[in-house]
């Protein structure tokens, strides 16, 4: 059994869209093990980004990330990772399929609506990151 985390960014909780977003996940069999509302300093961004310090668009993603609260959820499921990196699409959401979270609800590469890990590694990373053991169920 495998883990993820998702974030439901600021586009996507001004759009009051985090209840169908994790709707998404449910039907789709994933269970919700840790989720909460937070709102994300420039240190934990800086960490959670730090492979994309070097692209212009750092400084933007990092004001955004923290310009309201946002839900950061952790997903169980077999090959879980693969499965929400599907149910999302693509980075940029005009290149995403009707269908898609990002096709349906997101704008462009920015507001996209959630971020999901890429790998093994980066989930294991991204709940340390953002979850203390006891908020992981
Ligand atoms: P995320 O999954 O949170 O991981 C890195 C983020 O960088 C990505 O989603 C996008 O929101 C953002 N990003 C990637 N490329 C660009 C870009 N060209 N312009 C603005 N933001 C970008």
């Amino acid at each position: 059994m495998e883990r993820t985390v998702i974030i439901v960014k600021p586009d996507g909780m001004e759009k009051n869209l985090a209840a169908a977003v994790l709707e998404r996940f449910a039907k789709a069999g994933l269970r919700l093990v840790g989720c909460k509302m937070v709102q994300l300093d420039e240190k934990v961004l800086r960490d959670h980004y730090a492979h994309h310090a070097d692209k212009p668009f750092f400084p933007e993603l990092v004001s955004y990330m923290r310009s309201c609260p946002v839900l950061v959820c952790i997903l169980e499921g077999d090959n879980v990772i693969n499965r929400v990196r599907d149910l999302a699409g693509p980075t940029d959401s005009k290149l995403a399929l009707k269908g898609t979270i990002r096709g349906d609800m997101g704008e462009d590469k920015s507001r996209n609506v959630i971020h999901a890990s890429d790998s093994p590694e980066s989930a294991q990373a991204e709940i340390r990151r953002f979850f203390k053991p006891e908020e992981v169920f």
